[in-house]
């Protein structure tokens, strides 16, 4: 009941009757209805990236990003799939080398509707850089150079992808799990996100845990 899925859709209800009638917040709703009516696991994927990164950039309180534009962010970061055929985005195979290229191209083709839309500059730079790592073995530009939405992408990013079960891959690790393979893979993630992260997802989980407890005293 208490699964990551439902609460990013219950911050999406918050967040999108808050800003009711905003240009940029309409837009980003219309492009997120096109992701879920094209392929569900996306639109659940972009889901759990925004919640994270609106969690993670409200505990670090960082005055260059605001959560709910990163949460925006989140629903919109793999718009670029849109591009993708089905053979590819729903593909439970393993890609050859062209497919793989028309994946990584998901990034700038996003980008760039997202600009052509004008999107501000925070929501692009999170799209850009959601698969760079900072060890510079991510992609599109294999940049070391990270800012501070960059790591929130790149971190909310493997989050989801690790955290929910995907056509080409069904096992889910558990947020315990994720939080060892970021501290595993320390070069690539910010380790300061990362102890972010995993305090908002222990008090996440205590609450959860509170909770039941009242639903099964009442
Ligand atoms: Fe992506
Ligand atoms: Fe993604």
């Amino acid at each position: 009941m208490y699964d990551v899925l439902l609460d990013s859709q219950s911050l999406f209800l918050q967040l999108f009757n808050m800003y009711n009638g905003e240009q940029e917040w309409e837009k980003g709703k219309a492009l997120f209805v096109s992701i879920s009516c094209r392929d569900l696991a996306t639109a659940n994927h972009s889901l759990v990236v925004g919640y994270i990164a609106y969690h993670i950039t409200i505990n670090i309180r960082l005055a260059s990003c605001n959560a709910e534009r990163m949460f925006l962010a989140g629903l919109l970061h793999d718009i670029g799939k849109l591009s993708m055929p089905d053979s590819i985005l729903k593909s439970s195979q393993r890609l050859n080398t062209e497919e793989r290229k028309l994946v990584i191209e998901h990034v700038k083709v996003g980008h760039d509707a997202l600009k052509q839309l004008d999107f501000g500059p925070d929501i692009l730079q999170f799209c850009y850089s959601h698969h760079e790592r900072l060890d510079g073995s991510g992609y599109p530009q294999g940049t070391t150079n990270l800012n501070e939405i960059g790591c929130i992408a790149a971190i909310s990013d493997i989050y989801s992808a690790l955290k929910l079960p995907r056509s080409y891959r069904s096992n889910c690790l558990s947020d315990k799990e994720i939080i060892e393979f970021l501290f595993q893979y320390d070069n690539q993630f910010n380790r300061n996100y990362t102890y972010i992260l995993k305090s908002f997802l222990n008090k996440r989980s205590s609450n959860n845990l509170s909770k039941i407890d009242e639903l099964i005293i009442k």
